[in-house]
Formats: C-alpha cells, sequence, structure tokens
C-alpha cells in the first residue's frame, strides 16, 4: 500500500490517494469547508455543548476532519463513503489526524447510513457532486430534533437558469440567467431544503445560505412540527426589462403582480424560492463574537472574520442584489468604483452594503431605476 500525495488543509493532513488512485479533492472547496468548521463552532456555541457530527459523502474525509480538529465541539464523528477506494483513504487520514478514539468510518450508500443513524446526529454534511437533491428528504426526516443540515449544490446550469427542464425535475422551481442568478440558486436551494422538511412535518430555520467559489451551501436547523413551516419567507421574483423593475412576492402574491405587468413584452419569473433574510443575524453575530476561539489556522480565522461580516451586513435586504458592471453597461458610463455608489446611494437616504455573491454587487432597498438614477449622476 502506497500513500502517494499527503497536503495540508487547515490543520489537517489529507492524503488524497492510495495505490496509483485518487480520492476525490478540490481545493477550490476548501473555503466551504472552513465556513463549515466556523458553522460547528457556532452550533456548539449555541448548545454550549458538544455535537455529534456526520460527513455523509466524505471523499478524503477531510471536512469532518477539519470539524473535529477545528471547531473543538465534536463529541463523535461519522464519516461515510460508498466508494472502497475513499473509505480506505478515510480510515487513514482520521488516523494520520489522531482523531480514531471519537471517529466512525462506514461504506455504505448515503441515504441508507442517514437512516440507519436516524435521529443519533446532530450536524449532518451533505456535500454530493452536482444535486444534494438525491440526500435532502432523509437528511432532514432522519437528523436529530433541533439538528442542522448543511448542503452542497454544483450543479450551476440549472440552478442559474442556463437548463430549465433540470431545475423543474430536481427543484421543482425555475431559475432565470441574469446577473443575481447565483443568489436565485442559493434561494432555489433554500426552498428545496424547506420543503423537503416540510414533507416530514419539519420546517427549517435558515442559518446561511451562500455562494463561494461555484459552491452552493446552506446551513439550517431542522425542528418537528408545521407551525413553523415558512409560508411567508418562499415566493417569486418577477424581474421586468419593460419597467426596469425587480421585485419579490410571496407565493399568494403573484396572481396581483403578474396583473401589474400583464402588457409587459420582457417579464422574467424566478421560483419558487426563498425570499426571506439569507443569514441569521445574531447567530453570525456570535460566531463573529467568539471567532478567536476557533481552533483553525490564523489566515483561515482573518478570512472567516472578513466573509461572515459580510454576511452578517446582508443579511436584511431584498433577496436580489444589482450589478455595477451591467448597471454601468446599460448606461454606458465607466464602471465607477463600489464605494463610491454605495456613498451616493446612502447620502440620499437609502440603505445599502456590499454582497459577497460578486465584487461589483450591491444590495440596497433602492429600487433599480432610482439605482440607475444615482448610478448616471455621478
Ligand atoms: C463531492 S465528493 C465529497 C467531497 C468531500 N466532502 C470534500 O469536502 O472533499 C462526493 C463523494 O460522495 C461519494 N458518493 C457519491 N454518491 C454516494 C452515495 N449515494 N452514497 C455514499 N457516497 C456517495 C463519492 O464516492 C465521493 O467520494
Amino acid at each position: 500500500m502506497t500513500e502517494e500525495y499527503i497536503l495540508s488543509e487547515g490543520k489537517a493532513r489529507i492524503a488524497i490517494s492510495m495505490d496509483g488512485y485518487k480520492v476525490f479533492y478540490n481545493p477550490l472547496a476548501k473555503p466551504t469547508r472552513t465556513l463549515g468548521v466556523a458553522f460547528v463552532y457556532g452550533e456548539g456555541l449555541f448548545r454550549n455543548n458538544e455535537l455529534v457530527i456526520a460527513d455523509v459523502l466524505a471523499a478524503t474525509g477531510v471536512r469532518g476532519i477539519r470539524y473535529v480538529l477545528e471547531s473543538g465541539y465534536v463529541s463523535k464523528a461519522f464519516f461515510n463513503d460508498k466508494s472502497k477506494l475513499a473509505y480506505r483513504v478515510i480510515a487513514k487520514n482520521i488516523e494520520n489526524n489522531g482523531i480514531n478514539i471519537l471517529s466512525q468510518l462506514t461504506r455504505m450508500d448515503a441515504n441508507r447510513f442517514m437512516h440507519q443513524n436516524r435521529y443519533q446526529i446532530d450536524f449532518i454534511d451533505v456535500d454530493p457532486y452536482g444535486t444534494p437533491s438525491p440526500f435532502l428528504d432523509s437528511a432532514v426526516s432522519t437528523v436529530k430534533n433541533n439538528g442542522i443540515i448543511a448542503i452542497t449544490a454544483t450543479d450551476l446550469a440549472p440552478l442559474c437558469g442556463i437548463y430549465k427542464r433540470p431545475t423543474l425535475r430536481k427543484y421543482s422551481s425555475i431559475s432565470i440567467h441574469t446577473e443575481y442568478c447565483h443568489e436565485i440558486a442559493v434561494r432555489i436551494l433554500i426552498k428545496s431544503l424547506a420543503e423537503a422538511a416540510g414533507r416530514h412535518m419539519r420546517y427549517i430555520d435558515l442559518i446561511s445560505g451562500h455562494f463561494i467559489n461555484q459552491y452552493i451551501r446552506v446551513y439550517a436547523r431542522i425542528v418537528e412540527g408545521k407551525r413553523g413551516y415558512p409560508h411567508d419567507n418562499i415566493g417569486y421574483l418577477i424581474h421586468c426589462e419593460d419597467h426596469l423593475m425587480i421585485q419579490s412576492c410571496r407565493m399568494d402574491e403573484l396572481k396581483d403582480m403578474i396583473s401589474q405587468h400583464i402588457t409587459c413584452k420582457n417579464l422574467l419569473i424566478a421560483g419558487p424560492l426563498w425570499i426571506g433574510p439569507l443569514h441569521n443575524f445574531s447567530y453570525i453575530s456570535k460566531i463573529l463574537d467568539n471567532i478567536n476561539g476557533l481552533r483553525a489556522v490564523d489566515s483561515d480565522i482573518r478570512w472567516l472574520y472578513k466573509i461572515l461580516s459580510i454576511f452578517k451586513e446582508e443579511t436584511d435586504f431584498p433577496p436580489y442584489f444589482y450589478d455595477l458592471h451591467r448597471a454601468s453597461k446599460r448606461l454606458g458610463i465607466s464602471v465607477p468604483k463600489l464605494d463610491m455608489v454605495i456613498e451616493a446611494l446612502k447620502s440620499v437616504g437609502y440603505r445599502c452594503v456590499r454582497t459577497h455573491f460578486r465584487g461589483t454587487g450591491i444590495k440596497t432597498n433602492a429600487d433599480y431605476r432610482t439605482f440607475l438614477d444615482v448610478l448616471g449622476g455621478l
């Protein structure tokens, strides 16, 4: 048996191949794992207790291993992958990182694994290739009451509205390919998780939805009961190019909203999707306030501080953003500095922040025409 390639990520040392065969490992997903560490830590802080976690599609096990080493709040970690090679690599990685005592490794289908460990797990991480939709029902129905589900989606073409039919098939939604399509993608995934929970008489309490390095990630608490189902946070986005207007509405408001655009030739509709706040402000604040208690490496802590601060700022804004490039092109002007535009909007009384979705994106409560007027007046 030869280990061919070992690398470091955060506090973990990870073999990514064995006997000449590579197991899936994408360095681009590192920030999503670092954020995962922060949310396991956040949950430990929230409960003031240790957690049982499960990395159900583990590949090398890097995600779960980092959660153990860097959050300081894991009492037991399940690792699972159906691949024989991954199983062997994970076993080696668990040993190399000195976490045998609290780890349990299995090689089975992820859905079967979750059902076999029903109500045993506080934090389930579902990190598949492409879409997580085949795993949502098992995850939301088997996690402990008040437990956390973390899910990844990387099937951006359907979620961002490039292909329509797969979006309907996998998420029962329609997306649109606009400058803010990655936010639409995150919001469709949150809605799908909420729907899956609803099917099992549970509901979601969203912690965060974000898009980083081509990875969509959603973290939500899953709670027993139907009263808390977030009906008012599920709806549609209406994008009217004739009126230069973007609006959101609840499911039951769609008819009235469309009737205002009955003669419009360029009306786009996305949804159903999540129209509520994108992050839980107090949860993110608590992680930020305690960021130095994380056992992560310093550079990751500094990065987490920056990204979580942006999450916190952008929490309470409409479910879309405006893009400076796109808007400047529309006006035929050169692209001004983001800070200048933010200041200009604030000076006329609007709330306004940058967004993690795009370096040239702005979230504001100003409508799109007002935004264009302010931009054109600079
Ligand atoms: C995208 S990789 C996981 C990446 C890993 N979590 C990380 O952060 O590097 C997906 C893994 O899921 C495994 N897999 C795919 N379908 C599965 C299933 N139905 N049950 C269990 N494992 C599965 C694959 O073998 C692969 O190792």
